[in-house]
């Protein structure tokens, strides 16, 4: 079997993954959200919220003693206050890098220490944006937990490196993992997008413009896109990139 841990499965391109995965029956998903949406006698829900340090803290990853493949993909995550810094509020600043990094870093960090001594294909998938390369106003907690979230990526691949020379001379494997940015989508954390004020957000006519001139994916085609570079791992050349890269 192959067993698919995703973050962020209640709606949105998490639950359309969780969604492509289950139309084969070799696939297991356990989702982690507040909310469930799929019933699937292969989805097993965790209901948690990811700003709460204890729950991040206290999961725990299951053993799968007939694990061809175990894969991580950290995808919730939230644009958090679209304002400008000095208008935040202090608490929000706090949940949000949170969700967005201090979540997916845990659980890679469980993930790993879970998982050494399996043998199966283990891959961990963080899920990037365009906006941790270029500064967004009103986005910037958004910006720099994404830009933070691909320099971990980049780390654990150069320690899992380091490391698979010492792999070869015993038999488990070692973890493969990437940061991916989808492009702009439709979800709602788009919608939500569009729901800023100008004020706030000087780039708000862009996302306007994205969804009336059907620029946005869809999320069924932007997880066939992530499933089909996961199924050949040996093309992917890079550890933090976007997914229109390998289009
Ligand atoms: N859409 C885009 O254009 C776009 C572009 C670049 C990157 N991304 C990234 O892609 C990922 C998915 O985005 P999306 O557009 O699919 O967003 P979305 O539709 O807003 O869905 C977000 C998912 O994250 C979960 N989530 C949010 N807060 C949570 C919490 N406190 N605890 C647990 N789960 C929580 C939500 O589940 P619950 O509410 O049920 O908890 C939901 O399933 C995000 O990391 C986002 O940054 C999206």
């Amino acid at each position: 079997m192959n067993y698919y841990y995703i973050t962020g499965t209640s709606q949105g391109i998490g639950k359309a993954f969780a969604e492509y995965l289950l139309k084969d029956s070799t696939n297991k998903v356990i989702g982690l959200a507040r909310k469930q949406s799929i019933k699937h006698s292969n989805y097993n829900h965790i209901s948690i919220d990811l700003t709460h340090i204890d729950s991040i803290v206290d999961f725990k990853f299951e053993n799968h003693s007939d694990a061809k493949k175990i894969y991580l993909i950290n995808n919730a995550g939230a644009l958090g206050e679209i304002k400008p810094v000095g208008n935040l509020t202090s608490f929000d600043i706090v949940k949000n890098y949170t969700l967005n990094l201090i979540a997916p870093s845990v659980l890679t960090n469980s993930f790993i220490k879970f998982y050494t001594d399996i043998n199966a294909e283990k891959v961990i998938v963080n899920m990037s944006s365009g906006a941790a390369k270029s500064p967004i106003d009103g986005w910037s907690m958004y910006c720099s937990s994404k830009a933070g979230l691909d320099m971990f990526t980049r780390v654990v691949d150069a320690e899992q490196k380091i490391k698979s020379k010492h792999l070869k001379e015993n038999s488990t494997t070692g973890f493969r993992i990437f940061s991916i940015a989808p492009g702009v989508v439709d979800t709602n954390m788009q919608i939500e997008i569009r729901s800023a004020s100008t004020e706030n957000f000087s780039r708000l006519n862009d996302f306007i413009g994205y969804k009336e001139n059907n620029i946005l994916a869809e999320p069924k085609n932007i997880s066939e896109k992530y499933f089909k570079l996961l199924s050949n791992l040996n093309v992917i050349k890079d550890v933090s990139f976007s997914i229109k890269d390998y289009e």
